[in-house]
């Protein structure tokens, strides 16, 4: 996710800009840069670092005019550093062009324009899209707004693109596809733009939200003019604003946690971009291609990593072993930095982090790239200090994760573990071909299945209620639901501070069974699956002994329903994707549970976002 802003009217944009831009840090913030058109031309600014970083580089140079953009960045492709900044510039230097999203199909597009004797500065995916713009504006002498469309035609992705040109002043032209874009229309004909309302609602209340495959074109002298991507005028819808400033930086939820938790659908069909190819019944993970075949010749996978980052990479375990048949072993970092472990030169280490800064995880690296060993780094952040050390990896893009407990970054870190073990599985021949299409159609109707257990959070709410007292919480779960049954109770205990176990459902007779009680809540992953059957056995056990038992269960089960106390049904789906779903009404139950205790859900006591201490 990055944060985009535009101004065009009778004002000095660079002021606007900037405040715009910090307003949308929570968006990205690894870079940053703006451009401003002036009768003396188009001027662009821009730099690795924050907004203020920004500010101080641009502080002697002003930047007059009264058409301007700017970006705020959060790095997908090409890592954070002054030439990946947005804008990017054509090669005349006529457009500068800002964006958020993923082109999916950048690096064809690329190939097509360097054949034609186009330079590119950057490693982004942007940058493709302002020289097929200038590409097109010379072929066919269009104007901005055509040269835009057409060349949209081209672009397979997601994006929320601005564009300005030297020879077109006091315009910008907007377009968006599955990315947000806001247009501000102001006083005396001023028009503002943005990723949401939140930098535009100090300026007007009167906003336009932009649907997919429109074009907008604002204009000093004609104002504003909406197209689709056929080219038929459309009629702007001009809503008036109710949501307060605070509220807007978290989407009008409460917290940034809960936006978070339904960004998900979002986050893991970005997490699969360009990845899942179901039409060629494919996946491409472009990142580890050179080490693909490390992988399917890999004797063993090691796995390391800390908190919800080891509970995937419990769940990674359980994929790898299954569809790739490689031997895994997952390690906490902590421990594994300290142990001397026996690591051999083909050993193939996974490292999964969302910040890509945790020291153990660093740490744990080193050593195992030291003793000879290949390592391959999911993380979300792009250019951190993770992904940098590591032979090669995947970046999860799930957009800037605020909320100290992880929520999105988990499902995200899942989903290119379950794309790592189906291609390796797929490449080594573990998994048969229909297997193997099956599992991808399931995995690409997965954002509409996680869409429908949102839809139960009234009724975990409810629940939440309950048990918002508990003094102490079981989770259990056997196969691919354990490793979601401890991701279950870390949320609870480290946001609501009550305390929460997770354990395999048949160890629970093996001790955790002398806790059962009538106060704690035991919650139980009890999903349609290879051990259902038992799962339903050890709910029995609790009820035998009056526990009080929170069950998820597959839609439709009515066994569980009449043995349980409470049942949260989420869709069928394969045994090795229950975790991307049923780990969302744990995260609202610990969501809600937490609100209700006063507790702080985005900054929980004693907590911070990224380890960067031992
Ligand atoms: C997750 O809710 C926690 N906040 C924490 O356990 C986190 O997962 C852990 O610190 C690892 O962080 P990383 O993924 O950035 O490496």
């Amino acid at each position: 996710m990055c944060g985009i802003v535009g101004y065009v009217g009778g004002k000095e944009a660079y002021p606007i800009l900037i405040s715009g831009l910090k307003r949308l840090e929570y968006r990205g913030y690894d870079s940053a840069g703006i451009a401003v058109l002036s009768p003396d031309g188009l001027a662009v600014r821009k730099c690795k670092g924050r907004v203020s970083d920004l500010e101080a580089h641009v502080n002697g140079t002003p930047m007059p005019g009264t058409t301007g953009i700017g970006h705020t960045r959060w790095a997908t492709h090409g890592e954070p550093n002054d030439v990946n900044a947005h804008p990017h510039v054509s090669a005349n230097g006529d457009l500068a062009l800002i964006h958020n999203g993923i082109i999916e199909n950048y690096a064809p597009l690329k190939e097509e324009l360097i054949s034609r004797g186009y330079r590119f500065k950057s490693e982004t995916d942007t940058e493709v899209l302002v020289h097929l713009i200038d590409d097109i504006q010379r072929k066919e002498g269009t104007d901005l707004p055509e040269s835009v469309r057409l060349a949209l035609e081209n672009v397979v992705g997601a994006y929320a693109i601005v564009v300005m040109d030297r020879k077109h002043p006091g315009m910008l032209v907007a377009a968006r596809k599955s990315s947000p874009l806001v247009i501000g229309i102001g006083e005396e004909g001023d028009h503002y733009l943005a990723s949401d309302a939140t930098p535009i609602v100090e300026h007007t209340r009167n906003v336009v939200y932009m649907e997919d495959g429109e074009i907008a074109i604002l204009d000093k002298e004609h104002g504003l003019r909406i197209r689709n991507i056929k080219n038929q005028e459309k009629h702007p819808s001009i809503q008036a604003l109710e949501i307060q400033l605070e509220a807007l930086e978290k989407g009008g939820f409460e917290h940034f946690m809960l936006k978070e938790i339904y960004e998900q659908p979002r986050s893991i069909r970005d997490s699969m971009r360009g990845r899942l190819n179901l039409a060629q019944s494919d996946i491409v993970l472009g990142g580890i291609k050179d080490y693909e075949k490390r992988m399917v010749n890999a004797k063993r996978i090691l796995i390391v990593a800390c908190g919800t980052s080891w509970h995937a990479g419990m769940v990674g375990e359980y994929l790898f072993e299954e569809f790739a048949r490689i031997p895994v072993e997952v390690e906490y970092a902590s421990e594994f930095r300290y142990r001397n472990p026996v690591i051999n030169e083909e050993d193939i280490v996974i490292a999964i982090s969302q910040s890509g800064e945790t020291a153990d995880t660093l740490a744990a690296i080193e050593l195992a790239k030291g003793r000879g060993a290949t390592i391959i780094g999911i993380c979300n952040v792009v250019g951190s200090s993770i992904a940098r050390v590591t032979h090669a990896g995947s970046y999860t893009h799930a957009g800037p994760e605020i909320g100290v407990a992880s929520t999105k970054a988990f499902t995200a870190q899942v989903t290119l573990l379950t794309l790592m073990a189906l291609m390796i599985g797929h490449r080594k021949g573990t998994i048969n071909g229909a297997k193997f299409q099956q599992l991808l159609m399931e995995l690409d109707a997965i954002p509409a299945k996680v869409e429908r257990v949102l839809k139960t959070e009234a009724q975990v709410k409810y629940i939440s209620e309950i048990y918002k007292d508990a003094r102490n919480a079981l989770y259990l779960g056997r196969g691919y639901s354990f490793p979601v049954a401890l991701e279950g109770a870390l949320k609870l205990k480290e946001i609501s501070y009550i305390h929460a176990e997770g354990y395999p459902a048949a160890e629970m007779k093996h001790g955790p069974i002398a806790l059962i009680d009538e106060e704690m809540p035991v919650i139980v992953i009890a999903t349609q699956g290879a051990s259902y059957e038992k799962v339903v056995s050890n709910i029995q056990e609790v009820k035998a002994r009056k526990g009080k038992v929170i069950a998820i269960v597959t839609e439709g089960d009515t066994v569980v329903k009449g043995i349980a106390d409470h049942v949260i049904e989420i869709p069928d789906t394969a045994d090795a994707l229950v975790p991307l779903l049923a780990v969302v009404p744990l995260q609202l139950f610990s969501y809600h549970v937490a609100v209700m205790r006063g507790c702080n859900v985005d900054q929980p006591r004693n907590l911070a976002k990224s380890v960067t201490v031992e």
